[in-house]
C-alpha cells in the first residue's frame, strides 16, 4: 500500500493543523420524510436532469447510521468533521421549528464534541428549501433574511460546541450552475439571474455573520468558496484575456466583495439587463470580517477566448479523474499564494475540499485506488508548499468521507475515502483511507 508522507518539519504535522474529513447533509442523509422537500429533490424528480436518474432520498441513509458513521470517523484518527445541516430538516415550510430534525444535529455535535472531535458545520450546502424557491428562492431577496433566521435557529442549539461555522458552501455553484448555466437545481439558465442569486447568496452571509457571531461568540466564523486556477488555452492576447476574465468571473466575483466591499469592475462592464440590483448598504452587509475563508479545490481550467468573452477547454490529456477532471496539484500551491499577494486581509484559510472520484472496484474485500492516494500525497505537499510560501493554512478536509450524491452526476463519481455499497450500505475503507488513517494516526502519537 502506498504511504502519505511529509518532510518531518512541515507544518501539517503539527499539532494545531487541524485534518478532517468532509460531508454534506443532501448528498450522505437520506431519511427524507424527515424533512421538507429540497430544491434537488425537484430537480432530480425531472427527467434527464441527473445522469443516472437518481436522487437523494436514500442516499448513505447516514440519519440511520450516524452512530456507525461518527464510528468510523474516529476510527480514521481526524482532529475533525465538516459536515452540513439541511435548512428543510431545522425548519418547516410553516415556519415551525421541525424539533426531531434540529435534534439530529445536537446529538451528531454531542457526539463528536465527546469523541473529542471538532464539529465544522455549514449552514447552506445547496439544498434549499423547495417552499422557499416557491417564493423566488435566491432570486427573492427575502430568501437571504430567511437564512438569518436560518442561522439563528442552528447556532442557538449547537453554539460554542461547533468549532466553525461556515454560511455558504460554494456560492459559485448556487449561481452560475444553478440559475446562469442550468445543470444544478433549480436549472435556470440565465446571467442576470446568476448574478442577483450570487448577490442574495452573499447577502444571506453577511447577515447572518453577526448571528452567528452572537450565539457562538467562541466559535470560528466564514464562508467556503471554491478555486480553480484559469489558464489560457494558448499564449495569444486573446485567451490570456479570456482567462483572467474567468478567473475574476468564477474565482473573485465572490471573494473580492467579501475583502474589499466592491464587487469586480468587470461587474460594470457587464450589459446593463445584465447586472444585479444592489440596494444600498448592501456590500457593508456582505464584507463582514471573517475569522477564516473556506477553499474547496479539484483542478485548474483552461480557458480561450470565444466572442470576447471566456469558453473552457476540456482537458483531454491524462491524468484525469473520473469527473474528467486534470489532476494539477501545483495549481492548489498556485491559487493560494496568488490569493495571499492579492489579498493583504486575506484570512487564515482552511482546505474544506479536496478530492477526487476514481473507478472504484472491490476486489477480494479491498479497494486498491493507488491514484486517490497519490492525489492525496500530492495535493497535501501542495498545501505544504503553499504554507511555505507565506499562506497562513490551518486544516485540511479531505472530500469526501465516503461515496455519496454527486449532484448531476448521481451516483456514478465516488468521491469517498470509504466505499458505499448502495444496495446494503456497507461501508469500506479504501486503500487511500487507511493510508490517510495511519498518516494521521502517526501525526497523533508524535504528540
Ligand atoms: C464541491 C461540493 O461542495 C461537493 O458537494 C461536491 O461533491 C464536490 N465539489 C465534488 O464535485
Amino acid at each position: 500500500m502506498t504511504k502519505i508522507s511529509l518532510p518531518q518539519h512541515s507544518k501539517l504535522l503539527q499539532r494545531d493543523f487541524i485534518f478532517g474529513v468532509a460531508t454534506s447533509s443532501f448528498q450522505i442523509e437520506g431519511d427524507a420524510a424527515g424533512r421538507e422537500p429540497s430544491i434537488w429533490d425537484t430537480f432530480c424528480a425531472q427527467p434527464g436532469r441527473i445522469k443516472d436518474g437518481s436522487d437523494g432520498l436514500v442516499a448513505c441513509e447516514h440519519v440511520h447510521h450516524w452512530q456507525a458513521d461518527l464510528a468510523l470517523i474516529q476510527s480514521l484518527g481526524v482532529d475533525a468533521y465538516r459536515f452540513s445541516v439541511a435548512w428543510g430538516r431545522v425548519i418547516r415550510a410553516d415556519g415551525s421549528i421541525n424539533q426531531q430534525g434540529l435534534s439530529f444535529y445536537v446529538h451528531l455535535v454531542n457526539a463528536l464534541h465527546d469523541a473529542g472531535i471538532q464539529s465544522h458545520v455549514t449552514l447552506y450546502h445547496w439544498d434549499l428549501p423547495q417552499y422557499l424557491d416557491d417564493r423566488g428562492g435566491w432570486l427573492n431577496r427575502a430568501t437571504a433574511y430567511k437564512f438569518a433566521e436560518y442561522a439563528d435557529i442552528v447556532s442557538r442549539a449547537l453554539g460554542d460546541k461547533v468549532a466553525s461555522y461556515a454560511t455558504i458552501n460554494e456560492p459559485f455553484c448556487s449561481a452560475y450552475l444553478s440559475y446562469e448555466a442550468g445543470i444544478h437545481a433549480p436549472g435556470h439558465k440565465n446571467r442576470r439571474e446568476g448574478r442577483q442569486a450570487a448577490h442574495h447568496l452573499l447577502l444571506a452571509h453577511g447577515l447572518a455573520m453577526p448571528v452567528l457571531r452572537k450565539n457562538a461568540p467562541t466559535a470560528q466564523h466564514g464562508i467556503v468558496l471554491n478555486f480553480s486556477p484559469c489558464h489560457p488555452a494558448s499564449n495569444s492576447i486573446e485567451d490570456e484575456s479570456a482567462a483572467n476574465l474567468a478567473h475574476v468571473y468564477h474565482n473573485l466575483w465572490y471573494l473580492h466583495p467579501l475583502l474589499t466591499r466592491e464587487y469586480p469592475s468587470l461587474l460594470s462592464k457587464l450589459a446593463a439587463e445584465d447586472q444585479p440590483t444592489i440596494e444600498s448598504g448592501d456590500m457593508d452587509i456582505i464584507a463582514q470580517p471573517l475569522d477564516f475563508l473556506g477553499v474547496n479545490y479539484y483542478t485548474r481550467t483552461v480557458f480561450r477566448n470565444k466572442n470576447n468573452w471566456f469558453s473552457d477547454v476540456p482537458p483531454t490529456q491524462p491524468p484525469l479523474t473520473c469527473m474528467g477532471w486534470e489532476i494539477y496539484p501545483q495549481g492548489l500551491t498556485e491559487i493560494l499564494v496568488n490569493l495571499h499577494k492579492s489579498y493583504p486581509n486575506l484570512p487564515p484559510v482552511y482546505i474544506t475540499e479536496n478530492g477526487a472520484a476514481f473507478p472504484d472496484i472491490v476486489e477480494d474485500g479491498s479497494i486498491h485506488d493507488v491514484q486517490r492516494t497519490d492525489y492525496y500525497q500530492e495535493h497535501l505537499k501542495a498545501v505544504h508548499n503553499a504554507i511555505e510560501s507565506g499562506v497562513d493554512i490551518k486544516g485540511y478536509f479531505a472530500w469526501s468521507l465516503m461515496d455519496n450524491f454527486e449532484w448531476a452526476e448521481g451516483y456514478t463519481k465516488r468521491f469517498g475515502i470509504v466505499y458505499v455499497d448502495f444496495d446494503t450500505q456497507e461501508r469500506l475503507l479504501k486503500d487511500s483511507a487507511k493510508a490517510l488513517q495511519q498518516f494521521w494516526l502517526e501525526k497523533k502519537s508524535r504528540m
